[in-house]
């Protein structure tokens, strides 16, 4: 009887490893594919450059291969229950590092009846890493970068935003990752927050940064990155200007624009009453939205609308009305802020949007309220989380540090134990040397 060989991949960039392999499964029997879907690739690493039927279109005629199924889960152990191969094939490069784990459940599903994991050697001088990191040098387009935020949404439960105010905060947030609970995480893109690219050209967060200088910022981070960006667009000023806005955005490749229903002179959120701040009247709000979402070229592109009711004490049924009137006159999004020091408010207006005949993807902003788990916040349905100034706030406090130990020793030997290298500071930036 024929066996039945199993084979599970992700099949962006299809290379002669790849060939190899499924060359190697063939010899063994019929060759059935688990084609990673974008949920479950997106679950551990960026998203592929395909989408899944893209990829499953490669795959079906690649020479050798019998059938293509989907395999939903990096775990391989429910299609391979389902199916129960005779055979596993796979590259001999997954003993050590993330994917052991995944490794060790396919030796154990197989034993549940007998199927055995067979291990071929990996092919050397070419591998999907390498093939994605010259990917990021080429770079991406801005069709292709706008595009990424609403794939995300679609595949992810919770997307992850980080601070960047410029190119190299955004390396930061394009490169790297850590081992979270359930294995790899990145950041799954940028947020061009106001309050720390005013900060890092120390101005105040008062829309005194104008939107030609923000797009300046937006090119150098632009220009060394390829994950979308969510713009932080403040008032969005005058309905007339933030047509222009919308577009200037739109045409850079940016998948997002945030703008918050305050009029007049806008002071930080974080703030609250501490400081004279007016609310939009939902009307005129919504007529801005309107004016946003008709400036629009592409549907790819994004207007969320952020509400400040809970920032200044309005109260729960006036931030739900909003987002009700908000959802009605075209947002894309809506952001919820508070500047508790509780999630508490926050799952109220969470609990109670969930219950809303038409929804739009969620957006929250923990800077107070930091204790809350990613984890909870998936339960409570939001949708995506910025962690919107820890970069340069990390920074900071480092050179102040470092300047004032110069200043005190009268060199700077002392704060050299907390300084990257000279070599490393040369090694940074790929192209320095
Ligand atoms: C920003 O990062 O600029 C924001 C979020 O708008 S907050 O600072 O909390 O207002
Ligand atoms: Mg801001």
């Amino acid at each position: 009887m024929t066996k039945l060989v199993y084979v599970a991949m992700s099949a962006d960039l299809v290379h002669p490893g790849h060939l190899n392999i499924i060359r190697e499964a063939q010899k063994l029997g019929q060759v059935t594919i688990g084609l990673l879907t974008d949920e479950a690739i997106a679950s551990y690493k960026r998203l592929p450059y395909m989408t899944f039927e893209q990829r499953r279109e490669v795959v079906e005629q690649l020479k050798g291969v019998e059938r293509v199924v989907p395999q939903e889960t990096l775990d391989y152990v429910p299609n391979l229950r389902a199916l129960k191969p005779d055979f596993v094939v796979h590259g001999d490069d997954w003993r050590e590092g993330v994917q052991r784990d995944v490794r060790a459940a396919v030796v154990d599903a197989l034993a549940e009846w007998g199927g055995e994991l067979i291990e071929i050697p990996y092919t050397k001088g070419i591998s999907s890493t390498q093939l994605h990191e010259a990917m990021k040098d080429i770079g991406t387009t801005p069709d292709m970068r706008r595009n990424k935020l609403r794939r995300l949404l679609r595949v992810k439960p919770l997307v992850r935003l980080m601070e960047a105010h410029n190119g190299l905060t955004g390396l930061i947030v394009e490169s790297i990752s850590a081992n979270g609970k359930n294995g790899p995480r990145e950041f799954d893109g940028m947020w061009g927050s106001s309050l720390t690219e005013s900060t890092a050209k120390g101005k105040p967060d008062i829309e005194a940064v104008d939107v030609t200088s923000r797009t300046q910022t937006l090119h150098d981070i632009l220009e060394v990155t390829t994950k979308p960006i969510v713009y932080d667009a403040d008032t969005g000023g005058k309905l007339e200007h933030f047509q222009f806005t919308v577009r200037t955005l739109e045409r850079l490749g940016v998948s997002a624009a945030v703008i918050e229903d305050k009029v007049g002179l806008k002071k930080n959120s974080l703030f609250g009453n501490e400081v004279p701040q007016q609310q939009d009247s939902i009307e005129n709000f919504c007529g801005k939205i309107r004016a946003g979402k008709a400036a629009q070229i592409t549907d790819d592109f994004m207007i969320i609308a952020r509400i400040e009711s809970l920032i200044l004490e309005q109260g729960l049924d006036d931030a739900i009305a909003r987002a009700q009137a908000y959802i009605e006159a075209g947002a894309d999004g809506i952001l919820i802020h508070s500047k508790s020091k509780t999630p508490d408010e926050i799952f109220e207006f969470c609990d109670r949007y969930q219950a809303f005949d038409r929804r739009v993807p969620l957006v929250v902003v923990p800077s107070t309220y930091n204790q809350v788990t990613e984890a909870e916040l998936i339960d409570h349905g939001v949708n995506v989380v910025i962690y919107a100034n820890q970069l340069l706030r990390a920074a900071y406090p480092a050179m102040v540090s470092t300047a004032k130990s110069i200043l005190t020793n009268g060199r700077s030997a002392e704060a050299d134990s907390q300084l990257l290298s000279i070599k490393e500071i040369l090694d940074l930036i790929p192209g320095t040397r």
